[in-house]
């Protein structure tokens, strides 16, 4: 049964099956981190063996419970978890987690068939068997068993592999990507990814959705949520190869299928396919914290001709064009550069160019009603002087008000060393990703301007 996922999300009460004293154990640590989370609601610990464990009142079984429960979390060994989801069934819990493995991920399909018998024709949803549960960071809850705190933002990640749900919360933070809600979906014997779509199309904490998956089980209704969503939908599918297709069977379970047929659904349905989950957070990051390209025309400046045409040809590769710049354009940046080097796209500022020259050329661009998107680059050469590149975006970003005064994303590159680093993560901070590498930053613009496209459709349907 459908139905919309605010209280899974944002339980009044959460009760832990097989939750321990010992903390090696992973219902200890589930415990702990819902007891430790910046969220109020009831905690029942549940384990036949114990009165209280981290101070609190333990139950022997779920019935034994006073009042209702909206979640229950279970993390005994897998045989026994049939006898407690029924125990559930009878008490109406509205939602359970299956942090256990043990299931069709080891081609044990029985056991998940019963588990599916038990909750059909019941209002009852379950997340997993095999998943870590999931970490809520605009409210502050972890209903998860595992480490790591992400960075409180608006991209929600859904992923199919619990381990990697986990790299993805260190990435998403390293990156400067802040999250809203993080889950792990395992073996998806029901709560599936098409719900989370259409729970996260309408999450006022949710701006970008990305995804990690191995397999689909309904094709159509994955497809028909990315379609209707109302936000960026980013997919990285995993079993590309025949070697790659074998290990997602013995990892989750899942049938990879064919790779094309994928590509091309995925395309069909406005979703945007990533190589890795590093493109991803590229992508998440662009579209986070830039306004979509409503074109996909771009201007690109540089202080270092070779860098710029690695950017046109990265561009061009990713279906976005490099225009020649209108006559008042080249105007306004001709009189900022030395007297023998004309303007072109890409801008070469040449190598001494300092802050005047990039807040000049950046600002010219960012006003040409021809140009849809902005790329600023800069390499470390022997004149440059990092801090004045990035000082004119960060002028762009604030006293200008980047968004508001033009509507157009801009991206920055960087080849260089350490003296770099330390301010790329002003740019990161302030809003503005910033990549070292052409080809990343070119495949984060071709996704602003699929989302421009995205949104001119829905602007058409509506
Ligand atoms: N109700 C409540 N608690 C029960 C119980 C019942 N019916 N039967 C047993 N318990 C208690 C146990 O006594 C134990 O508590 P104790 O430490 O106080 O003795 C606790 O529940 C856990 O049971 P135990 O048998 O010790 O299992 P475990 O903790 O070693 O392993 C899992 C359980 C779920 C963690 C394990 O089977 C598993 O699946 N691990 C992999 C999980 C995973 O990786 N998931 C995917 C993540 S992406």
């Amino acid at each position: 049964m459908k139905g919309n996922l605010d209280t899974f999300f944002k339980p009044k009460s959460i009760a832990v099956v097989g939750a321990s004293k010992n903390p090696t154990k992973i219902g200890h640590a589930a415990l702990k981190n819902i007891l430790i989370s910046d969220y109020e609601c009831k905690i029942y610990p549940i384990n036949p063996h114990e009165k209280e464990i981290l101070g609190l009142r333990c139950y022997t079984k779920v019935a034994e419970v006073p009042g209702s429960i909206d979640v229950v979390l279970i993390s005994v060994p897998a045989k026994l978890v049939p006898q407690i989801l029924s125990e559930c069934v009878k008490k109406q819990v509205k939602y359970v987690i299956i942090i256990s493995s043990g299931f069709s991920e080891i081609g044990d399909h029985s056991l998940e068939n019963e588990l599916r018998q038990i909750i059909n024709n019941t209002h009852i949803r379950v997340l997993g068997p095999n998943t870590m549960g999931y970490k809520n960071a605009s409210d502050g809850l972890d209903a998860s068993f595992v480490f790591g705190v992400p960075r409180k933002g608006n991209v929600a990640l859904i992923s199919q592999s619990g381990a990697l749900g986990i790299g993805m919360i260190y990435l998403a933070n390293n990156e400067f990507v802040g999250v809203s809600k993080i889950i792990g979906v395992g073996n998806k014997l029901d709560i599936d990814d098409d719900d989370l779509i259409d729970y996260f199309s309408t999450d006022p904490e949710t701006k970008v959705i990305g995804l990690y998956i191995e397999g689909i089980k309904d094709g159509r209704a994955f497809m028909n949520s990315i379609k209707a969503c109302h936000k960026p939908v980013l997919v990285v599918k995993a079993g590309r190869s025949a070697a790659g297709a074998r290990a997602t069977a013995s990892h989750t379970g899942s049938m990879a299928g064919s790779d094309k047929i994928y590509s091309a659904a995925i395309k069909q349905a406005g979703g945007i396919r990533c190589r890795d989950v590093v493109e991803l957070f590229d992508m998440a990051q662009a579209l986070a914290g830039q306004p979509p390209a409503m074109g996909n025309r771009i201007g690109i400046i540089t202080n270092g001709g070779g860098l710029g045409i690695l950017l046109t040809d990265a561009c061009e590769a990713n279906g976005l064009q490099i225009p020649k710049l209108s006559a008042k354009t080249f105007k306004k940046i001709d009189k900022i550069l030395p007297d023998l080097i004309k303007p072109n796209n890409p801008i070469d500022l040449v190598a001494d160019a300092g802050f005047e020259r990039y807040e000049a050329a950046t600002s010219a661009l960012l006003e040409d009603p021809n140009i849809d998107g902005v790329i600023v680059a800069s390499v470390h050469g022997g004149y440059a002087r990092p801090r004045e590149f990035t000082g004119a975006i960060l002028k762009m970003v604030r006293q200008r008000k980047l968004h508001e005064t033009y509507k157009k994303p801009l991206l920055a590159t960087w080849v260089g060393g350490r003296e770099f680093e330390d301010l790329v993560w002003d740019l990161k901070a302030a809003g503005v990703p910033i990549y070292p590498s052409s080809w990343r930053t070119a495949r984060s613009m071709h996704a602003l301007y699929l989302e421009g496209e995205r949104l001119k459709r829905e602007e058409n349907e509506d």
